[in-house]
Parts: C-alpha cells; structure tokens; sequence
C-alpha cells in the first residue's frame, strides 16, 4: 500500500501536513512531528511587518550612526515590537535549524498584504534550505473603493514577483472571499503558483456584550470549517494546473479521507495539533493507512479526485438544483430538530 503524494512537485510519504502555528516554530516539535509520521511541515509565518519594522531598525541604525556617536546604536533594541513569530534574521536561522533537524520538506511562510520586502526574504529563504514557500496573503478589504479586480490584480502582482524571483516552488493560502475562486486561482498559477491551500482563515472579531465591544480572540477550529475547503477542493481538483492542500477543519482520519476524495494532494492540520499534541499526527497518519489497508486501496492515488467535481456522475451537488431540492425538504417543524434546546 503506498500513501505517497506529490505536493507542490515535492514527493511526500504522505499526505499528511502540519500547517503554521507556533508549535511548528520549535525544533522539538518539528522532531515529535516527523516521528508522528508528518510527511512535511510549514513553518509559522514570517509576517511583513517584521521584515518592514527590521529595516526601519537598520535605518535608525544608521541614522544614528551618522549623527551621533557608535555608543548610539546600542540604544535600537533587534526590532522594534515583536507581534509574533521571529524576526528575519532568525526566522532564516530557524529555517537552516530546521531544514537540519528533520528529513522531511520545510514549507516557509511568508505572511502580508504588500509585496515591501518579500522578493529579498524569499530569496533568502530558498538558500537557508527551504523546500517551498507558501504565502499568505491576509488582506482584509476594507477599503470600499477598492474593486475585487483591483485586489486581485494587488495578489497576482506579488505572486508573481515572488515566483520569478525563486526557483522554489511557491503555494498560495487563499482566502474564501472571493466572487470567483476558481478563475483566481486559474490565473495565479498561469503566474507562477504551483500550488493553493484551501483556505486562510480570517480574524473573525466577536462582540463582548459585558463591555459592548469588540473582542479579538483566536478560536481554534471546528470540523465543520472542513465542508467549504471541501467543497472547493472538489471544484478545483483536475482542472487547475497545481497542487491542492486542504487547511481547515480537519481532526480525524475521515476527514483526512473526505480530503483525498474531493480532490486533495495535501491535508493540512493546525488545531488538532495545538488541541492534542504534536504526538496526534500519528493518530492521522496511521489512521488513513488503516483506513485504505481494511478497503484495500492500494494507493492515495486510487481514492484521490475521486468524488470531485471533474469525475463526479452527478453534479447538481454542486448546483442551484440540489440547493433547491434540499430546502424544499427540510422539515418545517422544530420537533425534527432535537436535541436542539427548544425557545419558548
Ligand atoms: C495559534 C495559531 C497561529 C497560526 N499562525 C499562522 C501563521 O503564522 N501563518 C499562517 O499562514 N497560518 C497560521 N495559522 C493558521 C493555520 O496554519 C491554519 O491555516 C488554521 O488554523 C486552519 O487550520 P486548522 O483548522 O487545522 O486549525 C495559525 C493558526 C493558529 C491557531
């Protein structure tokens, strides 16, 4: 039986992933993660605005320098805040740490909304030994003058920069809100994406009705989160020319085979992780070889794509058609809802 997958042209023992998270930013875990069987791991994010507070620092720096006495650098901290994550400097450094500690591909992280700096660090992280580079980019469109057009244009042109500026492999975290996924993503990789990871999740903010505000807390994620990733893995499987990973939702073995099913190279898992342990990537991994050893799926590529929307015999799943149909026959009465608390 053979649970081999391509990712990102990347020959991986599996599909199984650790996404960004901080437990992906210690080289322990990085260890605890390859021997739970992890196929490969992305490192958490090196944010834009780490690269820009660093060369704002070097500025000062020099500034300083010129202006007064040598004595005057000591007084510019390595940088300026530090909001999560690693500087530059050591984020590359933990990239080489990485690369050293485990056998399996290090996916690097770059996370913004602008391209100030990212061609460099790129650069720099394909020599610190990198096997890829995945990019996030978290923009959330608060500018209601600007159109999707606009936007999309703003992420093909750093894609696009970045991707002519390395030899590496590069993914794209995408985001859900978007009026059409799968046109965006056909045209990312005409630009140069080799692969998507369905889906960034966004900072959601809840309301503390106590203090009437808002509240900016990091939930970790329910497994109902996999259906929409799912939904897009299906559509896009075949008919975009790069690897799909699934991010979002996933905590058990069937999820990791739903995955596979709509259409996904990858799998990804973060809060199951943080929720469990590094050590659970093996509940994961070995759960999926069982899974297809008691079915006697020779390989991840008999199952992979098979209920996408390219090789599905019916398609009004995805369509008004089914939606109609469902709506019509749910049941009106809330007597079918138990357990669901009544409200009287
Ligand atoms: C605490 C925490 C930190 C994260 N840090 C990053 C990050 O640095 N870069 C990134 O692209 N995603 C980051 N993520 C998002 C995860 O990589 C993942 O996409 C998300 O949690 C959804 O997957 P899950 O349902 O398996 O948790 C983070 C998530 C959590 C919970």
């Amino acid at each position: 039986m053979s649970l081999i997958t391509r990712y990102l042209g990347l020959t991986l023992k599996n599909p199984m992933i650790a996404s960004a998270s901080p437990l992906t930013g210690k080289i322990d875990n990085l260890r605890l993660l390859e021997d739970a069987g992890a196929a490969a791991i992305v490192l958490p994010s090196l944010f834009q605005e780490q690269i820009e507070a660093e060369t704002e620092n070097q500025a000062a720096r020099v500034a300083a320098f010129a202006n007064s006495s040598p004595e005057a650098l000591s007084y510019f901290p390595a940088a300026a805040t530090r909001p999560y994550g690693l500087y530059p400097e050591r984020y590359l450094d933990f990239v080489r740490r990485a690369k050293e500690a485990v056998s399996i591909p290090i996916i690097a992280s770059l996370n913004g909304s602008s391209r100030a700096g990212w061609i460099e660090y790129s650069k720099h992280i394909e020599q610190a030994g990198a096997s890829a580079i995945e990019l996030n980019m978290y923009l959330v469109p608060i500018n209601l003058l600007e159109s999707g057009r606009e936007i999309e244009a703003h992420y093909i042109d750093i894609v696009e920069a970045v991707c002519s500026s390395v030899h590496l492999p590069v993914s794209v975290k995408l985001t859900p809100y978007l009026s059409a996924i799968g046109h965006f993503a056909v045209t990312l990789a005409e630009h140069g994406a080799a692969g998507f990871v369905l889906f960034n999740r966004l900072m959601e903010p809840d309301i503390d009705l106590s203090q009437m505000k808002l509240t900016h807390t990091l939930e970790l994620s329910d497994p109902a989160e996999l259906r929409l990733p799912l939904l897009w893995a299906a559509i896009l499987a075949g008919r975009v020319d790069a690897s799909l990973a699934i991010s979002t939702g996933i905590r058990t073995t069937e999820d990791v085979v739903k995955s596979l099913l709509a259409g996904a190279d990858a799998v990804m898992t973060t809060s199951a992780l943080l929720r469990y342990g590094a050590g659970y990537m093996a509940t994961l991994t070995t759960g999926l070889g069982q899974w297809m050893e008691e079915r006697e799926i020779a390989s991840v590529a008999d199952i992979r794509g098979r209920l996408s929307w390219q090789r599905s015999q019916d398609r009004s799943v995805y369509t008004r058609t089914d939606y109609l149909h469902i709506l019509e026959h749910y049941p009106a009465s809330a007597e079918n809802h138990f357990p669901f608390p009544r409200i009287d």
